[in-house]
């Protein structure tokens, strides 16, 4: 048809047929060619579609199963207490009576001892999970788990002190090997007490910088708690914790919280923190070897500690922080103006001759004092004049001869 369409201007000449025929296979070329084009890419999409397709229908049917899932009883959470044979299983459901059931057979055996939490049926009390063991939020929460950023080289005038703590806590750790070559058992616990301010925290954050240990942190009073039994509850499940992210370091600082003397208790409040108490002596024992878990306790009032606590076996090492002397002074003011521009007449071992009876918290306060005259006077450096201030500033702000023994301080 298309041939007698073009009839009239069909050419005549051979050359000119011969141009004109070349001419429209060429044409029709190109059209084949943008034809199949076009094929392939329909089907791609046509691919896509399907696949788009499977993926919608998965997600129906996942969101289906979520209904069905949400439309389900509840389960009854329970202990198992006894494991018979023939899937047999003693439960008690959280409600108080204890029932015989059967166990689904998907449980790994391994995982139904007495002991563990699991979930029942709703009717038949059948076992049809068990659940991973579980520990209260606020032990969880104990962990650092970011490092903190002080390091040994952040601390004055502490060497010795640095020194016996990483000797006792780190290379146990480290090097297990030196001790069972002498046949000693490692320290299991270092309690470092001193002064209010003199490092004893940055100390033990200086120490979770350094290892590779997990690190649990716990200051004493969060571990008295207001219902009978919680405290102890909580100091179980720390050390349980711990012992099962082994290699750990515990922290526990202002243990007076705690671990202040046992003595003839009156409320049912010091009862309840003697009940603590009672539980972390008994976690520091361990009934069962504790193995690489480490204890450091920090207090600024080792005079009140119960003996229990001081006794070796617990706190094999008792590491007295003392306020810092003329050398320890220079020290840590060279740890805090390390990155302090200072002025040409600035001698640091003038300025610790002036700050006798000052701690390192101090020495850090007219460290910022004196920075703080510098930018007040629009300086560029910190000059002589401005520690003067900053050491007479700080002497004015908090009379310390009416605190002159630190160790009457309870906080710090
Ligand atoms: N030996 C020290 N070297 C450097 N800084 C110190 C030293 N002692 C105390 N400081 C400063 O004082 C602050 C408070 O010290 P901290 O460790 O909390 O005292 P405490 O012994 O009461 O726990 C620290 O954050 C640190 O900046
Ligand atoms: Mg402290």
């Amino acid at each position: 048809m298309v041939e007698s369409a073009r009839q009239p201007q069909e050419p005549q000449n051979p050359e000119e047929l011969y141009r004109y025929l070349l001419d429209r296979v060429t044409n029709m070329e190109t059209r084949n060619l943008e034809l199949r084009e076009q094929i392939r890419q329909i089907e791609s999409d046509k691919r896509y579609i399907e696949t788009q397709k499977i993926r919608y229908e998965r997600e129906v049917r996942k969101l289906k199963s979520e209904i069905e899932q949400l439309r389900s009883p509840p389960l009854v959470i329970g202990t198992v207490t006894d494991v018979l044979d023939n899937g047999r299983v003693v439960v008690r459901s959280s409600a108080g009576p204890r029932f015989m059931v059967r166990s689904s057979m998907c449980i790994d055996p391994e995982k139904l001892k007495p002991g563990a939490r699991c979930t029942l049926n709703q009717q038949s009390l059948a076992v049809i999970d068990v659940l991973p063991e579980s520990y209260d939020a606020q032990v969880y929460g104990m962990e650092v788990v970011e490092s903190p950023d002080e390091t040994y080289a952040d601390i004055g005038g502490l060497d010795p002190q640095i020194n016996e703590l990483r000797e006792a806590v780190e290379l146990p750790l480290k090097k297990p090997e030196l001790f069972d070559r002498i046949g000693i058992e490692p320290p299991k616990g270092v309690l470092l007490h001193g002064p209010p301010g003199t490092g004893k925290t940055l100390l033990a954050r200086a120490v979770a910088h350094e290892t590779n240990a997990h690190f649990l942190r716990v200051v004493g009073s969060e571990l008295v708690q207001k219902y009978i039994g919680e405290g102890a509850r909580l100091v179980r499940e720390l050390f349980d914790l711990a012992r099962k992210k082994a290699p750990t370091i515990i922290f526990i600082d202002e243990i007076d919280a705690v671990g202040a003397s046992r003595t003839e208790a009156t409320t049912s409040g010091d009862r309840e923190v003697q009940r603590t108490l009672m539980q972390l002596l008994a976690g520091m024992d361990g009934f069962e070897r504790r193995g690489d878990v480490k204890i450091i306790g920090a207090t600024n009032r080792i005079d009140i500690l119960d003996r229990a606590l001081l006794r070796p076996g617990r706190f094999d090492r008792i590491i007295e922080i003392p306020l810092p002397d003329i050398q320890g002074r220079i020290a840590i003011l060279d740890v805090h103006t390390r990155r302090m521009r200072l002025d040409h007449g600035v001698d640091l071992s003038e300025i610790a001759a002036m700050t006798e009876g000052k701690n390192g918290a101090d020495i850090k306060a007219i460290c910022m004092e004196a920075g703080m005259f510098a930018i007040r006077k629009d300086r560029d450096a910190v000059s002589k004049e401005d520690f003067l201030d900053a050491i007479e500033k700080i002497g004015l702000d908090f009379d310390r001869h009416i605190y002159k023994s630190g160790y009457g301080a309870m906080f710090a």
